[in-house]
């Protein structure tokens, strides 16, 4: 008899064609979201699943779904997962790590672009038909090239941008992690590491590409928008949360900095409506890695995971390791 696998939302058919070879694959169809009731029921009655970042594995879910041994989830974040919960019960956690590592760099580096440049709010008002001349201050926006980049989570994505910054930019990048980097990633990336309260208020632009958990919980809030330049942008590629959105909408609306690209959002689909209201944001739907080759890649690597789990015990890349006596 083969495992049961249920794939959480709507992928590629012939990724779930080959998993139908190795599994019996429910495949969800429906493109909305879960209530948490319906997601509790359907992944209680599998084995494993292929999840995405807004499906959760909690206590919650893993108390009712006793025979889960593992969730491959297709994305590289993974806060959608309680992992010790998942660990101390014997499931198996993975996600997609570098394979969509250099696309959500290319679009950490177009949001900051777009949003220096004030591209979407011009457009908008091209499509309104309110361009009626040229004039010498339209739109005018911030310098990229030769200003200083901060970036603050300087792990793979954060050191793509860095790359991108510094080479074909002639950006100076100044960075801040919880660990500094090796002297060597840090001359590749000709990225500085500095205190965060330097970062803040050195940057031009500040982009966010740190994990989201409860420490990294409004990293970014009232306090330390006020110590950014009043030039400055702040992009957030990295998850919903990070950024106290309430506050940045009112920090945008008085212009205490100059603009914000945001693709993820605190309790995203929905959207804190004071931002929908300020023109100084370009607002994109989460796709940082939404190119067809990168999510194929992930949805890949995601199945792969399971596959090589349920052949050999071990997957391909997991983030716990389950030491209790398999179900
Ligand atoms: C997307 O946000 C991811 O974590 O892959």
């Amino acid at each position: 008899m083969k495992p049961k696998l249920l794939v959480a939302r709507p992928i590629f058919q012939s990724v779930v064609d080959a998993l139908s070879t190795h599994f019996e694959v429910t495949s969800n169809q429906v493109d909305a979201a879960w209530t948490p009731d319906s997601w509790k029921l359907a992944i209680s009655q599998h084995d494993a699943a292929l999840t995405t970042g807004s499906d959760p594995i909690n206590g919650n879910v893993l108390g009712a779904s006793p025979r889960l041994k593992i969730a491959a989830n297709m994305a590289v974040g993974f806060n959608n997962f309680d992992v010790p919960a998942m660990t101390a019960l014997g499931v198996i956690a993975s996600n997609t790590p570098d394979v969509l590592t250099e696309t959500t760099a290319d679009f950490g580096f177009a949001l900051l672009m777009a949003t220096a440049r004030r591209l979407t709010e011009s457009e908008h008002y091209l499509r309104a038909g309110h361009w009626k001349q040229w004039r010498y201050d339209m739109f005018a926006g911030a310098e990229v090239h030769g200003s200083t980049l901060g970036i603050l989570g300087m792990g793979r994505i954060g050191q793509g941008i860095a790359r991108r910054g510094a080479h074909g930019f002639g950006m100076k990048v100044i960075y801040h992690n919880r660990s500094q980097l090796n002297s060597v990633t840090e001359a590749e990336c000709k990225a500085r590491f500095v205190d965060k309260e330097t970062l803040l208020k050195a940057a031009d632009h500040l982009v966010l590409v740190l994990p989201y958990s409860a420490e990294s919980h409004h990293t970014i809030g009232a306090a330390e928008i006020a110590k950014m330049k009043p030039t400055a942008t702040l992009i957030n590629i990295a998850r919903g949360g990070i950024v106290d959105d309430a506050a940045l909408a009112v920090a945008l609306e008085k212009k205490q900095i100059a603009a914000a690209g945001l693709d993820v959002f605190e309790g995203e689909p929905a959207l804190n409506p004071a931002l929908l209201k300020v023109p100084n944001v370009v607002l994109t739907p989460h796709i940082a890695s939404s190119t067809i080759q990168t999510r194929m890649a992930m949805a890949k690597l995601a199945a792969d995971n399971l596959i090589e789990f349920f052949a050999k015990g071990q997957a391909l890349t997991p983030l716990n390791q389950v030491t209790v006596p398999s179900k």
